[in-house]
């Protein structure tokens, strides 16, 4: 994969997600402003391909919802975080989430943005042609999660003495349990006193593809449209990540998606509350 061309596999979900914030961009009553998103979907041509209108299942109309209320909710809680005394952002699979540049960072923020070389070089391509600048110090990192990328984010000059704010949006399904478990298990390795994580827990067993179903849109069948994405879910960590997060000094919670979007006015058909949201601070 060379940076010219657009990701494959599961690097071309992040343009989905684009896609769902290019349009959440553009509605007058937007929930954030992603002023990069449609760059990314134009320079994507052979992307996750548009259906029409009346021809979208119910499933996707969850899911880009989904995207929206999280987009919304996690960058409420980075910006409390670095403002609470977090001084490292460090996204795992940071896609073409563009945080960096659009969010307002207190002085002395820095960001870390961890992914594929496909997908970074895809994204730093478009942002360069955008003239994009990040207002505070941005290091991205190529790296395989599923391999050993700590030593990797020190050399690149995390400090794990200081406090961090993780965020793991959209990762852990794509992972098999064991993987999930010790990107989980690294992050709690990296994170000093006062650190925080949030993440999406995206857990979907066997029983529940054979049968259609996930968590993630619970009791709404796929349709055909998705089952392209649905195909790279390997269900991420396959127990209640509260829990696991409890039992390592971490204080987790969950947020109901439903309520976050009743309280952004938007309506919470379509947008699940299953345990999907998860934060934790130690
Ligand atoms: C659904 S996208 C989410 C991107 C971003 N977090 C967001 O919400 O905009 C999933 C991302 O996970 C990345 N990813 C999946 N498996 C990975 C792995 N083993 N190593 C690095 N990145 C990975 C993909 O490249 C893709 O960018």
């Amino acid at each position: 994969m060379t940076s010219d061309r657009i990701p494959e596999g599961v690097g071309r979900t992040a343009i989905g997600v684009a896609r769902a914030r290019a349009r959440e961009s553009a509605r007058p009553d937007r929930l954030f402003e992603d002023p990069y998103a449609a760059a990314f979907v134009a320079a994507a041509p052979d992307g996750p391909p548009t259906v029409p209108r009346t021809e979208v299942s119910p499933a996707r109309v969850a899911l880009a919802r989904h995207l929206v209320i999280r987009t919304r909710f996690f960058d409420d809680y980075l910006t409390a975080a670095t403002r609470a005394g977090c001084t490292q952002v460090v996204v795992p699979a940071a896609g073409l989430d563009t945080r960096a540049f659009r969010l307002d960072w207190p002085a002395g923020t820095r960001v870390f943005e961890l992914d594929t070389p496909a997908v970074l070089g895809f994204k730093e391509r478009v942002l360069a042609e955008q003239g994009a600048q990040a207002p505070v110090p941005r290091t991205t990192l190529a790296v395989d999660l599923r391999e050993d990328w700590a030593g990797s984010l020190v050399e690149a000059g995390f400090d794990p003495a200081a406090r961090t704010v993780w965020l793991v949006e959209g990762l852990l399904v794509y992972l098999g349990p064991d993987e999930a478990a010790a990107v989980l298990g690294t992050i709690d390795s990296l994170s000093a006193p006062g650190s925080r994580l949030a993440l999406t827990h995206g857990f979907n067993s066997k029983e529940q593809r054979r049968a259609g179903t996930s968590q993630v849109v619970e009791g709404i069948e796929w349709g055909p449209d998705l089952a392209p994405v649905v195909a790279l879910w390997r269900g991420g960590l396959d127990e209640d990540p509260v829990g696991w997060l409890n039992r390592r000094g971490w204080r987790a919670e969950w947020h109901d998606r439903a309520e976050l979007a009743v309280g952004y006015g938007r309506p919470a058909d379509y947008v699940t509350s299953q345990r999907i949201l998860v934060t934790a601070e130690r």
